[in-house]
């Protein structure tokens, strides 16, 4: 039985048998103590095994990192912390563990739980957080099903770069030691797998589009990846990201299913990981001890979470959020690093300081210079403005990015050439404009971003099971 519905039990004396890894052990010949757990939940089945019952050499190789099987009656427990508990009668040992075993119950640093990645699962926090991470995912997919909407599957491998950023992961059978050349000396794609030059996705969306333009109510929920090297806390080779996409959406009706999306989902968390949350709760309140006072936050992580779900996020416009920032603090006393003025392309300090310090909630900021913005967004009828939206988060800051979708073919055709994009490539693309097209709009959330959220984390490579990282794929 897994432990979770273990511990629901009633102690009636009820044979039972429980598997997974020991945690601790303590106690002496007279009477061991066997802390065991299955990732089912964050506590721990307490097995008792009292002396003469299990024999010494089987006793001896259950120790911490072990793999067991206990079987005994489910009793009440007379220790604190648990109801019931298994008075071992048999011990299977599947798999010992020597004291090197890296994950001791004591603390560890982060970093050292990164290079541990393929036993991290096995402690409190990984399992909380893998948890959560699977709910999460849960929750999406249950959304997006309750509201109408279709789950498309995107490409993975692609020949068109959807951000227009450069920044992808070139996908090829080639020998790389001499791959065929043309005449000019540049390798020629046309002999590679696929007759051309492919990548990796950066996203889904220009298919999910397509998808959308059909179906109405779409959204992908894939990896994608990117090879920008930027080494933060925020960023991700390869991440997963939800796109959803929906015909005859104007921006305003984006930002409300953008809201509502994500309110809904970590309100799902709330509800249905309530002992995880409760355990890195607490375990972030032990870490802000060790802060100087005015670093700590205002808000512990359930009540952070909340008070997301309760609030209507601030809607302002660039050039609005701009002026406020111009007129800030840290900008008279050039505090700011980068410098503020129309045009730049907001710093997280920027983002950072409307959400956490001016607003104090999350932000959606809207119509960006149309210069910083993919050029599939819907132009303003100043010119100079798209029809973006991008929401920030406290801790985060963006979590998603969206826009309402240029419809009109002349001015996507446009928009395509002047960013030096050759329309050849995204004919099919261009097309959907030609026939039947409708006012569009969609969003991209980081998934990875969510579980920082959600979790509390500070480190992204902490909520994904295995990150892509500049210099780092080792499992
Ligand atoms: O803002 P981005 O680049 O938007 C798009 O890709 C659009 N095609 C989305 C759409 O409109 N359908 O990325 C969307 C989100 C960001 O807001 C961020 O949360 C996340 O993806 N993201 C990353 N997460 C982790 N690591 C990275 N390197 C990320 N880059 C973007
Ligand atoms: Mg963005």
């Amino acid at each position: 039985m897994q432990i979770k519905e273990l511990l629901k039990q009633s102690p009636s004396e009820q044979e039972v048998t429980v598997k997974g890894w020991v945690r601790t052990k303590r106690g002496q010949a007279a009477v061991t103590f066997i802390a065991i757990n299955d990732g089912s939940t964050i506590h721990n089945i307490q097995a008792v095994a009292e002396g003469g019952l299990i024999d010494e050499e089987t006793l001896k190789l259950v120790s911490t990192g072990a793999c067991v099987a206990v079987t005994g009656k489910l009793i009440a427990s007379m220790g604190s912390g648990q109801a019931v508990e298994v008075k071992a009668e048999k011990i299977v040992v599947y798999g010992n563990a020597d004291e090197t075993f890296p994950m001791q119950p004591k603390k560890h640093s982060m970093e050292f739980l990164r290079e541990k990645a393929h036993l991290r699962f096995r402690t409190n926090t990984f399992g909380a957080i893998f948890r959560i991470r699977h709910v999460l995912a849960f929750a999406v997919h249950k959304y997006f099903n309750d509201n109408g909407f279709f789950n498309l599957h995107t490409p993975i491998i692609t020949a068109s770069d959807a951000e227009g950023a450069g920044e992808m992961f070139h996908v090829t059978n080639f020998d790389m030691e001499k791959p065929p050349k043309g005449e000019d000396g540049n390798i020629d794609y046309s002999q590679d797998f696929f007759g051309r030059k492919t990548s990796l996705t950066v996203s889904g969306q220009l298919e999910g589009e397509l998808g959308a333009l059909a179906l109405s109510k779409i959204y992908t929920f894939g990896p994608t990846f990117r090879a920008e090297n930027s080494n933060t806390t925020r960023h991700l080779a390869e991440f997963w990201m939800i796109e959803p996409e929906v015909a005859f959406y104007e921006l305003e009706d984006n930002m409300a299913l953008a809201e509502d999306f994500v309110q809904t989902v970590i309100k799902y968390a709330l509800e249905n990981c309530a002992d995880d949350l409760a355990f890195l709760e607490k375990r972030l309140l032990e870490e802000e001890k060790s802060k100087p006072q005015n670093e700590r936050s205002e808000l512990s992580l359930i009540d952070k979470l909340k008070f997301v779900i309760e609030n209507q996020f601030q809607r302002l416009t660039y050039t609005e959020a701009i002026e406020i920032l111009v007129r800030s603090k840290p900008h008279k006393e050039k505090k700011f690093q980068y410098p503020v003025e129309w045009g730049i392309d907001l710093q997280s300090e920027h983002e950072r300081y409307l959400v956490e310090k001016h607003f104090k909630k999350p932000v959606i900021l809207t119509n960006y210079p149309k210069d910083i913005k993919a050029f599939y967004m819907k132009l303003d009828d100043d010119n100079k403005t798209v029809r973006a939206m991008d929401v920030l988060f406290p801790g985060i800051g963006e979590i998603i990015g969206g826009s309402q979708r240029e419809d009109d073919y002349e001015k996507l055709l446009a928009r395509t050439k002047e960013v030096g994009i050759d329309p050849e490539n995204i004919w099919w693309y261009l097309e959907t404009r030609k026939f039947g097209s409708a006012p569009h709009a969609g969003f991209g959330l980081g998934f990875e971003r969510l579980v920082l959220f959600v979790t509390g984390m500070t480190n992204i490579r902490d909520v994904i099971p295995f990150p892509r990282t500049p210099k780092s794929a080792e499992f």
